[in-house]
């Protein structure tokens, strides 16, 4: 039997994965395997799931994650499209045990299907979610294509200029994705360093640009972690829209977004 038909909770948060998968991929940003999410199912486990076996060899993570001791998650599988996943998630992804060494993983259901290679960068996020008592479960990569664009262009690497322009282009940018866009400089994919790097920005940004690659978000939910992607990459469009237009956009007005600020009781 489908373990999502034994853990109906379970299937809820998988059903949520694959119709993200979907909008990744009908948005443009999923080439081929292109991109990856992680969802923390730890609390929708129930005695059945736990009592699985593995159906996978102990894999290594790459890195010591101490509390992730004992935790599930649903993965996307290296190498499996965005497209696919949206149709068959349990074949296109699968549900990890962390052992009891916080280092290592086995595959519990349905498939033996290897986790994506971005697995370090989400796990180390998630260890550090829970170690600071987090309510967020989900984080995302894609590779959404005006934010990459954006990211071969020097100066708007440089803090905050891109989350400047991001929140000018329309209010609701600001209001939706509040901490902004951390930038993260280019660094090879599926590293433990582009892992360490994601960590750091995402304690002071809910959203990072890895340079010349995509995004990487964290939120409540997949829905959550979409949404703020979402948000950035209509206003990077509405940038490159008014480029196409022939004009710079002159974006809202610093007093505008103060007052957006004010209205909506912002951090920043
Ligand atoms: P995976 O297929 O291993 O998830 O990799 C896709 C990707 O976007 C790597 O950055
Ligand atoms: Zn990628």
């Amino acid at each position: 039997m489908n373990i999502l038909d034994i853990t109906p909770a379970l299937k809820a948060e998988v059903q949520k994965v694959a119709e993200v998968a979907g909008y990744l991929w009908q948005n443009g940003w999923a080439e081929r395997n292109g991109g990856n999410i992680t969802v923390n199912i730890t609390h929708l486990i129930n005695d059945s799931v736990r009592a699985l076996p593995a159906i996978s060899q102990v894999m290594p993570i790459g890195t010591v994650l101490p509390h992730l001791k004992g935790c599930y998650f649903f993965c996307k599988g290296t190498g499996k499209r965005m497209r696919d996943l949206a149709r068959r998630p349990m074949e296109n992804g699968s549900i990890i045990r962390i052992l009891d060494d916080c280092a290592s993983y086995v595959i519990v259901a349905d498939n033996p299907v290897m986790p994506t290679s971005e697995l370090p960068s989400h796990l180390s996020v998630h260890n550090h979610l829970i170690g600071k008592g987090s309510p967020y479960t989900a984080t995302v990569h894609t590779h959404p294509i005006e934010l990459v664009a954006m990211s071969h262009n020097r100066a708007m690497l440089e803090k905050d200029v891109l989350t400047r322009l991001l929140w000018s282009m329309i209010p609701e940018t600001k209001a939706f994705c509040p901490l902004g866009l951390g930038i993260i400089p280019y660094t090879l994919p599926g590293s433990i360093e582009l892992a360490d790097a994601t960590l750091a920005q995402l304690d002071e940004y809910d959203v990072v640009l890895w340079e010349k690659h995509g995004v990487f978000a964290q939120g409540l939910d997949v829905m959550d972690a979409f949404d703020q992607i979402d948000v950035l990459s209509k206003s990077a469009k509405i940038y490159v829209a008014s480029r196409s237009m022939g004009f710079e956009p002159e974006g809202m007005t610093d007093e505008q977004m103060a007052e957006m600020s004010r209205a909506f009781n912002l951090p920043k």
